[in-house]
């Protein structure tokens, strides 16, 4: 394995400062994709009128956003700001939504402070014209914890509609086969037994998916230099059963640029941005790599390697 990770870039302020060099976006610009007519956008979600300007007249069928969780990584903020700020970001996001559309939003629980930010978070939410249609946990295989504490392993994630989106029921099933017999149910005057009524050999993900691996150096889709890289096996799942090939997607934070990378292989296209010109850049170049390479990631290497070498040559 080629063994030259970058380190996580918010501990690293002196490697950050010298990747900008290599950023072709500032605050304010959108790299628009040549090929399939994706955009990367230098922007705050929170901020109504660059998200306007990245959508035009396009409106997208589903939303996937990662923000900050107001815990650990990133700034934590007073938890009234923090919901402040996630009501513009999420205004800006009806904004962006066609009126039959589908919103998950990733989130995370502070057991140290009552759980925050979710549950205001969730009551937020009411102010919307949305419905709520599941609460979904996607169990890690890492967590953190104490001898006298539950291990934290879990991952939330909240899905929400406006009027009436697809829900491709088939990209539930996981590769779990279906083992537990013995639910008997009399159909047609016969006793059948569960494994011979279902249609399908393996079972649905429902909302605890336990079959989802954590990133981490070894695997392949590994973007070293990033923190909080979601698993684009979880992003490929709600794609594919929230929208149809040839629609819109959209995440406002993308940082690794795991949602860009799935709605490419899914055949969708994706409007993404970041705050930061860094995970911006991070977020073409890895579209770039698949397309050049078929890789998702760069495993333990990274993708400013041979750039930052030559500059330390300099
Ligand atoms: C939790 S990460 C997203 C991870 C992403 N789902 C992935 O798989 O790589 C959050 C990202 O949001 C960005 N961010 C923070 N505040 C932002 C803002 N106001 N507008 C846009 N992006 C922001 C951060 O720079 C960071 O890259």
């Amino acid at each position: 394995m080629h063994n030259n990770p970058l380190p996580r870039l918010d501990e690293h302020p002196e490697i950050r400062t010298q990747l900008l060099g290599f950023c072709r976006l500032k605050p304010g610009d959108i790299w628009v994709d040549p090929v399939f007519g994706h955009k990367v956008a230098c922007m705050d979600a929170s901020d109504a009128r660059s998200i306007a300007a990245l959508m035009g007249d396009d409106r997208a069928e589903l939303a996937i956003h990662d923000p900050p969780y107001n815990l650990v990584a990133f700034e934590t903020r007073s938890l009234d700001e923090y919901i402040a700020w996630s009501r513009r970001w999420v205004n800006a996001t009806i904004n962006a939504t066609s009126p039959d559309s589908s919103l998950y939003f990733w989130l995370g629980a502070d057991q140290r402070d009552h759980f925050q930010p979710l549950p205001d978070f969730m009551v937020m939410m009411r102010e919307f014209p949305v419905q709520a249609r599941s609460f979904i946990t996607v169990r890690n295989q890492r967590g953190y914890g104490t001898q006298k504490n539950w291990m934290a392993v879990r991952q939330e994630l909240l899905y929400y509609v406006r009027g009436n989106p697809v829900f491709n029921v088939e990209a539930e099933y996981t590769d779990i086969p279906k083992t537990l017999r013995g639910y008997y149910k009399d159909v047609g005057g016969e006793r059948t037994e569960n494994l011979e009524r279902g249609k399908a050999e393996t079972i649905r993900a429902g909302n605890v998916w336990v079959d989802i691996q954590q990133v981490f150096y070894r695997l392949e889709e590994n973007v070293s230099g990033c923190y909080a890289q979601k698993p684009l096996k979880a992003i490929d799942r709600i794609i594919r059963a929230s929208s149809n090939p040839g629609d819109l997607v959209i995440d406002f934070f993308a940082h690794s640029g795991t949602t860009l990378l799935a709605a490419e292989m899914a055949g969708r296209r994706c409007f993404t941005a970041d705050i930061d010109p860094v995970f911006c850049e991070l977020t073409i170049r890895r579209l770039e790599h698949y397309r050049r390479t078929g890789r998702t990631g760069w495993q333990n290497g990274h993708a400013f390697d041979k750039l930052l070498i030559d500059a330390s040559r300099n």
